[in-house]
């Protein structure tokens, strides 16, 4: 078996592609599944097979921490269902983020990045990156072109974005930062869980890596942690070699660069041959499995996601214990006419309300619910529920709360996949129970 053994999949649709992108047939049994290769490395053949696999001159496998074949068969089909040229997968979304990101970042370096972001990312970002020397940026997406071209330093490295930013669904315009970013010769990355490629295909509008959390909607059954990046393959990184001297420098003295031997595949190769081989951020083959038979339903499981969120959310609208609902789905939504361009399957599947009684009401309304499950995630085929302000958002102070648009009320549901009349009786639950006399999120609470 090799890598570019791929479906003939140009043309196919996208639920035949779900399924067969990328596959190779079991040479040895011809397993209609493909075999999950539990193993930590591979046998050479002969003394110089060995030398060449770790040469890289030849296309044998060496070690699973960047080569297992399971794992490969996930980062073909996840690039071909993203319109990218490759793609890899890892332990976790936060080590997509990372990897993809350290492949591109020397101490003072600088990300420019939307504020709105999933909050795990911005800690990353603003925590453990900025102790390593990194140094980031951000702008409301917003900002007019002038300033988010002024942002851009010479030491900017990428900008960083969300296509629909957990959990506010403020969708962003990522046409518009595609031109900025390569009219200043960097990259577009673009976390794209929220979205699928089933809603939304970033690298059609220009980004050039795009990075999911594929715990989530690929997946798809909340059984599984783990992270991909999809390389678009079209960025010219030989046409700025001084901002990315990773790869336009060789890695080892006299030898070639990974532009000179890669082309515009140089930023996958990197990644796999050095980033992954050296942070070892590797997910286990048996996750992989359960990733690919997630995406083998993921047109059919978003179809059903995306019409129950836009239901639910147009009822909760209508709910005198909520003050606002935030769905791009919602034509009174901001950013309804965004979700219309960048979303026509629909607007994805989390939905985020104010509860008009502030923190007391988000209590009792999640300890109000039955069927729904209070827990941190999201994209699973249950429904879930969490408030965001004592949880996700509760190393922020109040200040950066309310700025990030995290006021006491806001609980971030994410719709699931069971009848919506059922979900709709549960929310009807813990909206009844809910205290209307709103109050101030600084006030004491117990730890939920
Ligand atoms: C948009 C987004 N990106 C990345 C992550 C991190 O993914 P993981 O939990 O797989 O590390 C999350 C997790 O919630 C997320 O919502």
């Amino acid at each position: 078996m090799t890598d570019d053994a791929r479906a003939d999949s140009p043309g196919l649709d996208f639920a035949t592609r779900q399924i067969h992108a990328g596959e190779t047939l079991d040479a040895d049994f011809g397993a209609r599944v493909g075999p999950v290769y539990q193993t930590a490395g591979y046998v050479f053949p002969t003394f110089d097979e060995a030398a060449a696999r770790f040469a890289g001159e030849s296309t044998g496998r060496a070690y699973s921490r960047t080569e297992n074949p399971t794992n490969a068969l996930a980062g073909r089909r996840l690039a071909d269902l993203e319109g990218g040229r490759g793609g890899i997968v890892v332990g976790s979304g936060q080590a997509a983020i990372s990897v993809a990101i350290f492949a591109l970042v020397e101490q003072g370096d600088r990300i420019l990045a939307t504020s709105s972001l999933y909050e795990g990312t911005k800690q990353l970002f603003t925590g453990s990156m900025t102790r390593q020397g990194v140094v980031f940026d951000f702008l409301p997406e917003q900002a007019s072109d002038e300033q988010w071209i002024a942002a851009i330093t010479p030491r900017t490295r990428a900008i960083y974005t969300e296509t629909i930013p957990n959990p506010k669904n403020d969708v962003v315009d990522l046409e518009r930062l595609a031109r900025i970013a390569h009219d200043a010769g960097i990259p577009l990355i673009v976390d794209s869980t929220v979205a699928t490629p089933y809603l939304c295909r970033p690298i059609e509008w220009g980004a050039d890596i795009v990075i999911h959390s594929t715990s989530k909607w690929l997946a798809g059954h909340g059984a599984v942690i783990g992270g991909a990046i999809i390389d678009a393959g079209r960025f010219d990184w030989a046409a700025n070699v001084e901002r990315f001297p990773r790869l336009s420098e060789p890695l080892i003295a006299g030898g070639p660069t990974f532009v000179e031997r890669f082309g515009k595949g140089a930023y996958l190769a990197y990644l796999k041959s050095v980033s992954v081989l050296d942070y070892g951020p590797t997910v286990p083959p048996t996750s992989t499995l359960l990733l690919l038979h997630g995406i083998e339903t993921l047109s059919l499981r978003m179809e059903r996601h995306v019409a129950n969120a836009q239901r639910i959310a147009e009822w909760l609208e209508r709910q005198p214990e909520v003050a606002s609902v935030d769905y791009a789905g919602l034509p009174s939504s901001p950013f309804f006419d965004r979700a219309t361009k960048y979303l026509p399957l629909g607007a994805g599947s989390i939905v985020s309300i104010d509860l008009v009684g502030g923190l007391s009401a988000a209590r009792s309304f999640l300890e109000g619910l039955t069927l729904i499950s209070h827990m941190t995630h999201i994209g699973d085929v249950r429904t879930l529920a969490i408030h965001m302000g004592t949880t996700i958002s509760g190393r922020l102070t109040e200040e950066q709360r309310l700025a990030a648009g995290i006021t006491p009320g806001l609980v971030r549901l994410s719709i699931g996949i069971e009848g919506p009349d059922d979900i709709i009786a549960d929310l009807q639950r813990g909206l009844a129970a809910s205290d209307p006399i709103e109050m101030p999120l600084s006030v004491p609470i117990r730890a939920v």
